[in-house]
């Protein structure tokens, strides 16, 4: 089916631009990536989609299939991976969801989290543990981003043990601001059996880190 053609502004708008946002009643809006104000081409776009299932009802759903493996390409190419890579999920928290309920656990194995981390980066490591016999670790944050290095020496203590099957991490913590050292995390993870799971919905897109695929993030 031929796509529509999606709206788009007329010019690239400069950060912090305000054209794209003409409803907008707040003087200024920080993202924190939860709910955020819908510039003009997504509403255009939504109402788009909505339009057109309204008109044609299940005739349109070829066309939105495609529509979706052109954005998973569009989506690659931000990502530096592969499309067939990646996976389309409802939020961050069924990401999480999803791969906590999903990985194939050893058994007796342990997850490592944060302390302060974001919480749906926790509590579906938390269910997991109580379905399938599994240990949660916590560790602080301290120690990361001050230069000690101390904070990844606290995490390779943890993997030295040999039981640590995941370690889970946001590529930016919630509450302040910090960027965790992903290549690091994932070496140090990788080198002692174990994988590294990252929440990058406060970077990806927009921190060089994330760039580097990782095996699991959402
Ligand atoms: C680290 C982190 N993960 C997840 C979320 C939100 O998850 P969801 O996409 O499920 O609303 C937030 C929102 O603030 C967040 O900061």
């Amino acid at each position: 089916m031929e796509p529509l053609p999606l709206p788009a502004p007329a010019r690239r708008p400069a950060l912090g631009e305000r054209a794209l946002f003409g409803d907008l009643e707040a003087r200024s809006y920080l993202n924190h990536a939860a709910v955020s104000p819908v510039s003009a081409p997504v509403r255009a776009a939504a109402l788009q989609a909505l339009d057109d299932v309204a008109r044609h009802g299940v005739g349109t759903v070829l066309r939105w299939v495609e529509q979706r493996e052109r954005l998973r390409v569009r989506l690659g190419r931000l990502l530096g991976v592969a499309p067939e890579t990646l996976g389309y999920v409802a939020n961050t928290s069924t990401g999480v969801l999803t791969v906590a309920h999903g990985l194939p656990w050893r058994p007796g194995a342990q997850v490592l989290c944060f302390e302060g981390e974001f919480p749906t980066n926790v509590l579906p490591w938390v269910r997991a543990a109580e379905q399938h016999g599994l240990e949660v670790l916590r560790l602080p944050l301290d120690g990361f981003g001050d230069g000690s290095g101390s904070g990844l020496e606290r995490v390779q203590a943890a993997l030295r043990g040999g039981r640590v099957q995941l370690v889970a991490v946001s590529a930016v913590q919630f509450q302040t601001g910090l960027a965790m050292p992903l290549g690091a995390l994932a070496d140090l993870a990788h080198a002692h059996g174990a994988e590294l799971f990252v929440d990058g919905i406060q970077a990806v897109g927009r921190h060089p880190s994330t760039s580097r695929p990782w095996a699991w993030t959402t």
